[in-house]
């Protein structure tokens, strides 16, 4: 099955089912579950005090080659451009091969705060001596996960002398959980072993939660890329490549824009994270804080001319599962799931790192050439178009007329949409 989908973006929703099953990535049931979506009994079972289902677009970005296999990405986003831009990236990168990605494995780690320990020394070495009998309690409470290899595997303790309410341990428990995003196993475990902590230690404790700094679960994406397949009209790909590291220049020494940097990196990330029912909250957490781990904030993806060649990288924490939580009650996110064919964590993880380094390239390709308006323009013109009340073909003048015109605001639809409709109006008395 190939990624690569030309005209997709030209084809009616049905021609999109067809063009999907007719290569094997959709079957007809499937189709029928993209049909009916997430149901209303299904979503009162998800959260508390359920009135209704929000319903956001899923698209899927084309061309994408993640270590050689072919993956047609589901993302789930409100914004335009971005389906498109992952897209369009995804097709310069195939051309120069692909990306290439790893994760690390599923290894995530829980806290426990223990205050008012008598003398921190002892506590340290107390919990220390006793790690084998911790983890044994911590692995009985979850045998499944044992079973599948995982588990907790080893204890840190650190005594924090100075906090604003005096001294404190924290004990950090190192769990592997496989396939899943791991928050359950892992706060189960710790809010199971606390108590054992502050009979070894003689502290109190206080939070018993998972880590969302998951930096012993980073996955990395690269990709080389031959500079003519950036060139653009009027600009050629040498010239397009330099321009680019001197974008990324201003992350690497800006937290304004390293921000900025890394939001159209996580617009890419939290798209597939959301269309898989995965806890983009989690991974948002994660990215942020590792992206300022050296004490000043900075970007998650970088980018470097090697012997003329653009060489792109990406490395931050993300801790995704394939089983547990939205991943498998989700009706859409199970079809996601399958659709990408990611067999294990891990091997979602690498997709979405390339994911987010295509999002990246595709943003910074946009602003030092054309810049990003245009595009993002034509979509949001539909949206505003929508907002302003017009329908069926209606939505797709209005935009048109708002981007000729450079006015691309609601009270600019309304007006358009006024005098399309009196045009119509009058044509009609016309030819009565
Ligand atoms: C917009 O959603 C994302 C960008 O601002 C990212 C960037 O500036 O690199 C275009």
């Amino acid at each position: 099955m190939s990624s690569r989908l030309p005209g997709f973006y030209n084809l009616s929703i049905e021609s999109r089912w067809r063009a999907l099953a007719e290569q094997g990535w959709l079957s007809p049931e499937d189709i029928s579950e993209l049909q009916r979506g997430l149901e209303l009994s299904r979503a009162d079972k998800m959260i508390e005090n359920v009135i209704g289902v929000y319903g956001l677009p899923l698209g899927v970005a084309t061309n994408f080659l993640v270590n050689g296999r072919d993956v047609l990405v589901p993302m789930v986003v409100e914004e335009p451009s971005v389906v498109a831009g992952a897209s369009k990236a995804a097709l310069a990168a195939r051309e120069c091969g692909g990306f290439t990605a790893e994760a690390d494995e599923s290894l995530m780690v829980g806290q426990v705060q223990l205050l008012d320990v008598p003398d921190l020394e002892r506590a340290v070495q107390s919990a220390l001596q006793h790690q084998a009998e911790i983890l044994a309690l911590a692995n009985a409470q979850d045998p499944v996960l044992s079973g599948l290899g995982g588990g907790a595997r080893s204890l840190r303790v650190r005594a924090l002398t100075e906090t604003p309410v005096g001294p404190m341990l924290v004990v950090e428990l190192e769990c592997d959980v496989r396939d899943a995003m791991g928050a359950n196993a892992v706060n189960t475990m710790v809010e199971a072993i606390a108590p054992l902590l502050a009979t070894v230690t003689g502290g109190r404790p206080n939070l018993r939660i998972i880590t969302n700094l998951a930096d012993r679960r980073l996955a990395r994406a690269r990709v080389r890329l031959r500079p003519e397949v950036l060139a653009v009209q009027g600009l050629d790909g040498q010239t397009v490549a330099r321009r680019i590291v001197e974008a990324y220049a201003l992350a690497v020494v800006d937290p304004y824009r390293a921000a900025t940097h890394n939001k159209g990196i996580m617009n890419g990330v939290d798209a597939v994270v959301i269309a898989t029912g995965n806890d983009w909250r989690a991974v948002e957490a994660g990215a942020h804080a590792y992206a300022a781990r050296s004490g000043r904030y900075g970007p998650l993806a970088h980018w470097q001319l090697v012997d003329g060649e653009l060489h792109g990288e990406l490395e931050m924490p993300l801790a995704v599962g394939t089983v547990g939580g939205a991943t498998r009650v989700h009706p859409v996110a199970r079809l996601a799931l399958g659709l990408m064919g990611a067999s294990s964590a891990r091997a979602l993880a690498e997709v979405i790192a390339a994911v987010g380094l295509a999002q990246n390239l595709a943003a910074l390709w946009a602003l030092v050439t054309e810049g990003i308006q245009r595009g993002h323009m034509e979509l949001h013109a539909r949206q505003v178009a929508v907002a302003a009340g017009a329908t069926g073909d209606e939505i797709e003048a209005v935009a048109r007329a708002m981007v000729a015109s450079r006015e691309v605001r609601l009270d600019a639809a309304q007006r358009l949409l006024q005098q399309m409709r009196k045009r119509r109006q009058g044509d009609a008395s016309d030819e009565a």
